[in-house]
């Protein structure tokens, strides 16, 4: 029987693509909610930035660089505590790559070709001779990194959206396969799916989103964040008409923010015909209000590289020693072991 995760606290872990800085439904979906989640005294929180991972889409070494420490700043302005948290860089544990391999070398190809990217990837391709084109390794190979992310800490829960959910169930398969083989030595993970969470609309009403450049930056400018918000669509109601909130994304992201009084006290606007002015400048000072202290912390924080590598590093060391005694055990269990 294999090395378990004997603490009863739970180990709830999940990794953050470093792509793209993260905006306003990101905040709201992801970033707060993690960080909220990992002051339970009742888990024991595990984050780390799948630098890695980035590399799949993105090939240039200074972007993928400063994106790197643009998110590790980000969730350390936002109020992460390294303290409370095991707050790593994949790169920074090479077992992880190790166990990639073996994990290669037991998953099936055709489950990693059911993957929705791949899948994706090859539709683009509809029409060309090598349905292929372009796909590189690192795509079809994404699930067993993100498998090995898990499998390395022995993770009981991991937070994903819906769009990774096929991702754990793959990452669940191989665990199987692996302690089928090996003997029971890999926990089998759980995802734990928000439904909800992250849906905050845009400036054009669809969901927030880089893709369709319709976010609201959380770092930039009081100017910026200003603008961004006065350019949200609305419809064409008077002031001192009544207006629906309910199909409003200007309340929809007020809410998302606010304390139930605030949110209550803002329907109440509405129905009495509130001005689309006077509704984006309460979101305004809502958002201003919320954000300033980021945004101060994220100018402060990054004037100071070698505090976030330090930070980084330390979490890398409390990593390793999770993850050297479970490689330990795995080489051995595969059979990879000095002669004596
Ligand atoms: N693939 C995840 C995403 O794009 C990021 C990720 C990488 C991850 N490794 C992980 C999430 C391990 C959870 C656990 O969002």
């Amino acid at each position: 029987m294999g090395e378990k995760n004997q603490s009863n606290q739970k180990r709830v872990l999940t990794g953050i693509t470093t792509s793209g800085i993260p905006h306003l439904g990101n905040l709201s979906g992801a970033v707060l909610p993690a960080i909220d989640a990992s002051r339970e005294k009742t888990v024991s929180s595990f984050l780390f930035l799948a630098d890695y991972h980035s590399l799949i889409k993105n090939i240039d070494p200074a972007l993928t660089h400063s994106s790197s420490f643009e998110i590790a700043a980000c969730w350390l302005a936002c109020g992460l505590n390294p303290k409370e948290v095991t707050f790593y860089r994949q790169s920074d544990v090479p077992h992880i790559f190790e166990l990639t391999w073996i994990l290669n070398c037991l998953a099936a190809k055709g489950l990693m070709n059911r993957a929705h990217a791949y899948k994706a990837a090859v539709a683009e391709n509809n029409n060309a001779t090598d349905p292929d084109k372009g796909i590189t390794m690192g795509l079809y190979n994404y699930p067993i990194l993100m498998a090995a992310d898990i499998l390395m800490f022995k993770a009981d829960i991991v937070p994903v959206g819906q769009d990774q959910k096929q991702h754990i169930e793959m990452t669940r398969d191989i665990a199987l396969r692996f302690n089928h083989y090996y003997g029971n030595i890999l926990s089998i993970p759980e995802a734990m799916i928000d439904e909800k969470k992250g849906i905050i609309p845009g400036s054009d009403g669809r969901k927030m989103s880089k893709s369709y450049g319709n976010t609201i930056p959380i770092f930039d400018t009081q100017k910026k964040l200003r603008k961004a918000i006065m350019k949200i669509k609305t419809n064409s109601l008077e002031p001192g008409e009544p207006k629906n909130h309910a199909d409003c994304s200007v309340f929809k992201i007020f809410q998302a923010f606010a304390s139930e009084s605030q949110t209550s006290d803002l329907k109440k606007e509405y129905a009495n015909g509130i001005a689309w002015g006077k509704a984006k400048e309460e979101l305004f000072s809502l958002l201003d209000e919320k954000i300033t202290p980021f945004r101060d912390e994220y100018g402060k924080i990054t004037q100071d590289k070698s505090y976030i590598e330090k930070t980084l590093k330390d979490g890398a060391e409390r990593a390793l020693t999770i993850s050297t005694p479970v490689i330990e055990e795995i080489r051995k269990a595969v059979g990879i072991k000095e002669f004596k």
